[in-house]
């Protein structure tokens, strides 16, 4: 699986953040690979209404309906038609004790939950709250030209073989075909992107590379 993370980067908010999520669909569809989508929280209902890939939110709270002002809770990322979330994005921070309720809550609701993990440190805890799949990105890499893939190929052995039956991404720096194969050879099962596809000249043809890295890696 492709993770395409929007951010809150100015190409991909509303009627951009439509048009990336309909090429992500119509690259998935043609390339066969899946494709997701997490756009900004205000994008979520437009886009889970429009696409048939899975849409993620890029946070959540773990609260419920009542006084929680500003709070992105579980049960509206359903109700929008998303259908789950990245969960302690680097970028996005969660405590401990609210990722493993988050991780409940998503699991109460038939919601994904992806966990991301930034060094190999954190790792244990969070897979002890049973995630649906960890997320690894080292945050120097992130938004800079050199992949995880290459830069950290110790780290995505690791986390795969401590991670067990928990299915593991990894993401940073991910831009080419080739980015995507030597991760999926070290036995991740997909990757996380943002800036090597919101922020590409081309994003329809930055996505076809990395759909290939799939099909290379199974040579
Ligand atoms: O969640 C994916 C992201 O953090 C990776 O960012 O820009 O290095 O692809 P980027």
């Amino acid at each position: 699986m492709i993770i395409v993370n929007f951010k809150t980067y100015r190409q991909a908010l509303g009627k951009g953040a439509l048009r990336l999520a309909l090429l992500c669909e119509k690259v998935s569809k043609k390339s066969g690979i899946s494709i997701a989508v997490a756009p900004q929280s205000v994008d979520l209902r437009a886009i889970a209404a429009r696409v048939d890939i899975p849409v993620l939110a890029q946070t959540a709270d773990p609260v419920g309906f009542g006084a929680h002002t500003g709070a992105l809770i579980p049960q509206a990322i359903l109700d929008s038609g998303a259908n789950g979330a990245l969960i302690n994005h680097s970028e996005r921070p969660v405590p401990l004790s609210n990722i493993e309720e988050l991780v409940k809550m998503f699991k109460k609701l038939g919601l994904i939950s992806i966990v991301c993990a930034g060094s190999a440190r954190a790792e244990s805890r969070l897979l002890g709250f049973s995630p649906d799949l960890l997320a690894i990105e080292p945050p120097e890499l992130i938004g800079g030209k050199v992949s995880v893939s290459k830069a950290r190929p110790d780290l995505i052995e690791k986390s795969v073989k401590r991670a067990g039956s928990v299915p593991v991404l990894c993401g940073a720096g991910v831009h080419t075909e080739k980015d995507v194969s030597a991760a999926l050879k070290l036995g991740a099962r997909g990757v996380l992107v943002a800036s090597g596809v919101v922020k590409a000249r081309n994003p329809e043809q930055a996505l076809q590379s990395l759909a290939r890295g799939f099909h290379k890696a199974r040579e």
